[in-house]
């Protein structure tokens, strides 16, 4: 089972750093509004869209590529009584099934770490609206990380986890078009497992089942607590924050000349003939 695999089996619903505390905060930053359309990239078992969905009142369409993940979450959707608000779909971040120029506000939350974040992110940029804003909380690299700890943060997460540091993620968006890009909220890694393992009990479609899942792969227990023991020896290395950028308007094209401009220019043209031929 590789991570993502894990994720989905647990149906696990704050899978990134800082967990549902850090999410929390983060929309406060973000300030949604009801009438805004909103795309979740990556929502994994819909914790956050449905949050969303409840506190904001906006509408939101939100994504995963892993077919049991987007079970669970229409699952929560349904019971939290918001599945007129959300709807959840399979698909790949990299070939969104959305038009161009469609929603007001991307929200990511730990993906675009696992991928090619200025393809990702010229993604998002195609499906915002200009003016449209993106937000994707993701893991930040503070220091250079050795190869042999690079190798085990791969063995934990996967072998296409790249944390960027800061500077990177923004060219990154930058590269993809974005402007008034930043990272906000940005956080140090902190040792409160504790804090995230008390919000991650709260969550009924994690808790639901779990005892017989762990008794039925007790490596799971295992795998979760080496997972969890790397970042907690290591965290110096990593941080997280919230990259953030906007989608500008497209400058119109320069008007072609019309008839008016062609008058002005023949009679300023005729005025500085005139002119200058008096001065010879
Ligand atoms: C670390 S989890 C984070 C899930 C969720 N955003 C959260 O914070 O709990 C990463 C999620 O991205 C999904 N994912 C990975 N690659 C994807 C892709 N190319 N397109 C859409 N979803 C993807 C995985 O299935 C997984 O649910």
């Amino acid at each position: 089972m590789n991570y993502f695999e894990l994720l989905a089996w647990l149906g696990i619903g704050s899978s990134h750093p800082g967990g549902f505390p850090a999410t929390q905060q983060n929309l406060e930053v973000i300030q949604v509004k009801a009438e805004d359309y909103v795309l979740d990239a990556g929502c994994g078992s819909g914790l956050t869209a449905c949050h969303l969905a409840k506190t904001r009142g906006c509408k939101i369409i939100a994504v995963d590529i892993n077919p049991q993940m987007v079970e669970k979450a229409c699952l929560r959707a349904e019971k939290e009584g918001v599945s007129h608000l959300v709807q959840f779909k399979q698909a790949d971040v990299n070939n969104l099934p959305f038009a161009d120029n469609h929603f007001d506000l991307v929200i990511a939350e730990s993906i675009t770490v696992f991928l090619d974040k200025v393809k990702v992110y010229q993604e998002f940029y195609r499906v915002l609206k200009p003016e449209g804003r993106v937000a994707d909380l993701e893991m930040v690299l503070l220091a250079e990380l050795p190869p042999h700890l690079r190798r085990q943060m791969e063995a934990c997460f996967g072998s296409d986890t790249n944390p960027l540091p800061p500077e990177e993620w923004l060219n990154a968006l930058t590269q993809a078009g974005f402007q008034d890009v930043m990272i906000k909220n940005p956080q140090r890694m902190k040792n409160n497992g504790n804090v995230i393992m008390n919000e991650l009990k709260k969550d009924w479609v994690l808790v639901k089942g779990l005892a017989e899942k762990a008794a039925y792969l007790p490596s799971l227990i295992t795998r979760l607590q080496k997972n969890a023991g790397f970042m907690k020896k290591n965290r110096a290395y990593f941080g997280f924050g919230l990259v953030c950028g906007r989608k500008p308007t497209p400058t119109p094209p320069p008007k072609k000349a019309g008839f008016r401009d062609w008058i002005r220019q023949a009679l300023q043209w005729k005025y500085t003939r005139s002119y200058s031929t008096k001065v010879l």
